[in-house]
């Protein structure tokens, strides 16, 4: 019996419930006795619904905080660099330098260009969403892989993990160049991962040389979107992996979560609405519109779930975005301009603040991938390819422990039992 208990009367029946108490955040109240006392609990969206305990990632929405594994993202996006953060992701510790380049060498041995995977992308239409395609590719993966994996082995889990990371820049990289129709560069595993991946992405030859200050960008691009707790792709990962699926199809179901603009596509989304806006004028117009009640159109890159402060990575991703355009010389851009100008209105109007609705990750994303030169349509892609270490870890908690597979009750509103009647009779 747990410490302390909660007790719910449904009807002068009384229910002890288990009051759990995490390291960080809420309380929780265990309600898996409900269902032998013939309720289930409602919570559509999952407002109050913890689904899962993890050690991994913890957010606190009101103060603002993000932490993995204990450590704050602002010091890890300071002082650390993505590939560190997927091995503290992993691992649960930050490695020591025998350690590090140990990881790094396992990455770079699974750092190649699968042939079968740049196959199977020719024949997929040029003009198809690179989401759909890396999705794809990393579903096909599953297939490629399907005999060797062993779920249950904590070494084949590693090797998928340590696979997952080091293959996910490349089928961007497969995707992106098939849209462009241009040939897949030659992997080159002595470069940086996110050196690797512009490379990949946009080098006309093996030997042109990546921008560093692109490169820093890119790095901390994927630091900041590697891992969120419980969201909705993450949460598709672990539902899915909660039925010992093969893990690279549940990276791919987790990838077409991601896609939706609520989500990861907010970033693409957020281009898409400023090119509509147009012009600084046509800004007070759109906010209008954002604040109807009749009208679904939102302020894309604006709220979030759990965040009601300002999105800690968005604040360091505003920084990284300063620095990129400065170094650039680009701070003229009429895109950014709207963008900023959008920002400011928003934050002062009482209709957001009210809302405790600020500007999310992919706001700030959106602008500075812009001013990288990254085509629209691959934002995206780069959101999964950052996740994707998130995703894995999140998919190695769940399946080295005791767990069930993910099956929610529902609430029926739908006919009760009734008589079927045949088509002559209707
Ligand atoms: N613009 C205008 N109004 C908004 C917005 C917005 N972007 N976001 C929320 N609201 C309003 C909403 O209409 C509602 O108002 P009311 O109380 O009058 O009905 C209130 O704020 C609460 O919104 P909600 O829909 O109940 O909040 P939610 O937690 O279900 O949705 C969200 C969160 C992120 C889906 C939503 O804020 C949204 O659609 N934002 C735009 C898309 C976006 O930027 N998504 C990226 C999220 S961050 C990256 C990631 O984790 O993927």
């Amino acid at each position: 019996m747990a410490e302390r208990t909660a007790k719910l009367s449904v009807d002068g029946n009384e229910i002890d419930l288990p009051v759990l108490s995490p390291s960080e955040g809420y309380d929780a109240i265990d309600i898996g006795v409900l269902i032998k006392e013939g309720y289930v609990t409602y919570d559509p969206g999952f407002m109050s619904t913890a689904s899962c305990e993890s050690t991994i990632t913890y957010i606190d929405g009101d103060e603002g905080i993000l932490l993995h594994r204990g450590y704050p993202i602002e010091q890890l996006a300071e002082q650390s660099n993505y590939l560190e953060l997927t091995y503290l992701l992993l691992y649960g510790k930050l490695p020591d330098q025998t350690e590090f380049e140990e990881y790094k060498s396992r990455i770079r041995q699974e750092t190649f260009v699968d042939e079968r995977l740049v196959a199977l992308c020719s024949s997929l239409p040029r003009d198809a969403h690179p989401m759909g395609v890396v999705c794809s590719l990393v579903g096909a993966m599953s297939a490629i892989y399907h005999n060797e994996v062993d779920i249950t082995d904590a070494v084949c889990r590693d090797q998928v993990s340590i696979r997952l990371i080091a293959q996910i820049p490349i089928c961007a990289a497969i995707a992106y160049r098939h849209s462009i129709g241009k040939p897949m560069l030659p992997a080159n595993p002595d470069l940086d991962y996110a050196e690797h991946f512009l490379h990949l992405m946009f080098s006309e030859a093996e030997d042109s040389p990546v921008n560093p200050v692109l490169a820093k960008a890119m790095d901390r691009i994927f630091l900041l979107h590697a891992d969120h707790e419980q969201n909705a792709s993450t949460s598709t990962v672990r539902l899915a992996g909660s039925t010992d699926a093969n893990p690279y199809a549940s990276i791919a179901a987790g990838i077409a979560a991601l896609w939706g603009p609520s989500h990861g596509g907010a970033n693409e989304a957020v281009l898409a609405m400023l090119n509509d806006i147009g012009s600084l004028d046509k800004i007070g117009g759109y906010v209008a519109k954002a604040k109807n009640p009749d009208d679904p159109f939102r302020i894309m890159g604006f709220g979030h779930r759990v965040y009601k402060n300002y999105d800690p990575r968005a604040t360091v991703m505003q920084q990284t975005c300063d620095e990129v355009l400065n170094e650039l010389g680009i701070e003229s851009d009429p895109i950014l301009q709207m963008a900023r100008a959008l920002e400011k209105i928003a934050l002062e109007d009482e209709y957001f603040v009210e809302r405790r609705l600020y500007p999310n990750v992919d706001f700030y994303s959106g602008i500075i991938l812009k001013a990288m030169g990254i085509p629209v349509e691959l934002f995206t892609v780069i959101f999964v390819t950052g996740r994707t270490s998130g995703w894995i870890a999140q998919w190695c908690e769940l399946v080295s422990e005791a767990y069930k597979i993910g099956r929610p009750r529902q609430m029926y509103t739908g006919s009760c039992n009734r008589d079927y009647v045949p088509i002559e009779a209707r």
